[in-house]
C-alpha cells in the first residue's frame, strides 16, 4: 500500500521502494538549505506515478536520492527491504534503477546506438531475442531516430532528438525501476503523448515502478498515481475521475 504519512510501516508490503523521514539539506558557504522535509513514502512495482511541483520545489533532488545518485541528509531509502546504502549505491544504479536525466547525460563522444547498448551492458540486460545492436537499433527508430542518426555522434542530434535517445537509454534496460525528470520538456504534444504510452505499458505489461517528474497536467492525469511535492513535502493529488 503505498502512503505519504508520517508513520513508519512495519509491515511488509509490495514497496519496491521505500523513503523513511527523508531530509535533505544543501549547504552553501552561507547558508543551508532545506529541500526535502521529512519524506515518508513507498513506490510500488506495476504503477506509473508523476511528481509535480514548482521549479525548485526538489523534483530533481528527490529523483537523484530515489535513484542512488546521492544519499539524504537524514532518513533512508531501501530498495526491496534493503537499505541503499548497505546494497551499495552503484549496483543499484548499475542493476536496479535507469533514470531518464532532466539535462539527458547522454554519453558526449559516443552515437546514439552506443549509448543505448552501453547501458544495456552495464545492467546485465539481455533481448529476448537478437543482440543488443538489433533491439537499440529497434527501439530507437520506434522513437523517431533512425540508423543514419542512430551511428552519429549524439552532440549533432537536435535537442528533441537527443532526449528521445535518453528515454530509449533507459527503457531499453530490464530494471525494476525507470525515473524520468521531465522527459518530454523539448518534445511536441504527438511524440510526448508516445512517451507516456511506453511508460505505461512498461508499468502495467513489465510490472516496472515509473516515476515520472512533469510540469504538465495532461500527463500526469495518465499516471496512476499524482504526487505533488510543495515546500519540502510531498503529498498524494486524489484522481478526479
Ligand atoms: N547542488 C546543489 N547545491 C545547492 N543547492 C542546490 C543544489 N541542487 C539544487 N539546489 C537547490 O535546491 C532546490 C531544489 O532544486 P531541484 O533541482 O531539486 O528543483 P526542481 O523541483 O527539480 O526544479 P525544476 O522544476 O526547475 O527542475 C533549489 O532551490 C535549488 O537551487
Ligand atoms: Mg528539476
Amino acid at each position: 500500500m503505498a502512503r505519504a504519512t508520517d508513520t513508519p510501516d512495519t509491515t511488509t508490503d509490495a514497496a519496491v521502494l521505500r523513503l523513511r523521514r527523508v531530509s535533505h539539506t544543501y549547504t552553501g558557504r552561507r547558508r543551508r538549505t532545506t529541500v526535502l522535509k521529512d519524506i515518508d513514502y513507498a513506490l510500488e512495482r506495476g504503477t506509473l506515478y508523476a511528481i509535480l511541483g514548482p521549479s525548485g520545489s526538489g523534483k530533481t533532488t528527490l529523483l537523484s536520492l530515489a535513484s542512488g545518485l546521492d544519499t539524504p541528509t537524514s532518513g533512508t531509502v531501501s530498495f526491496d527491504g534493503r537499505d541503499l546504502k548497505e546494497l551499495g549505491l552503484g549496483r543499484y544504479r548499475n542493476k536496479h534503477a535507469a533514470t531518464v536525466f532532466q539535462q539527458y547525460n547522454l554519453l558526449t563522444y559516443m552515437t546514439a546506438l552506443q549509448n543505448v547498448t552501453c547501458a544495456m551492458e552495464i545492467t546485465g540486460t539481455r533481448p529476448t531475442s537478437g543482440s543488443r545492436r538489433a533491439r537499440a537499433l529497434h527501439l530507437l527508430e520506434q522513437f523517431g531516430i533512425d540508423r543514419a542518426m542512430a551511428t552519429r555522434n549524439v552532440l549533432r542530434l537536435s535537442g528533441g532528438q537527443q532526449q528521445r535517445v535518453a528515454i530509449v537509454r533507459a527503457i531499453a534496460c530490464d530494471v525494476d525501476i525507470l525515473f524520468a525528470d521531465e522527459p518530454t520538456g523539448s518534445l511536441d504534444e504527438d511524440t510526448a503523448q508516445g512517451i507516456i504510452d511506453t511508460f505505461r505499458a512498461l508499468a502495467h505489461d513489465e510490472g516496472t515502478c515509473v516515476v515520472v517528474v512533469t510540469h504538465s497536467q495532461a500527463l500526469a492525469a495518465r499516471s496512476d498515481r499524482t504526487l505533488v511535492l510543495r515546500k519540502g513535502r510531498l503529498t498524494e493529488q486524489p484522481k478526479t475521475r
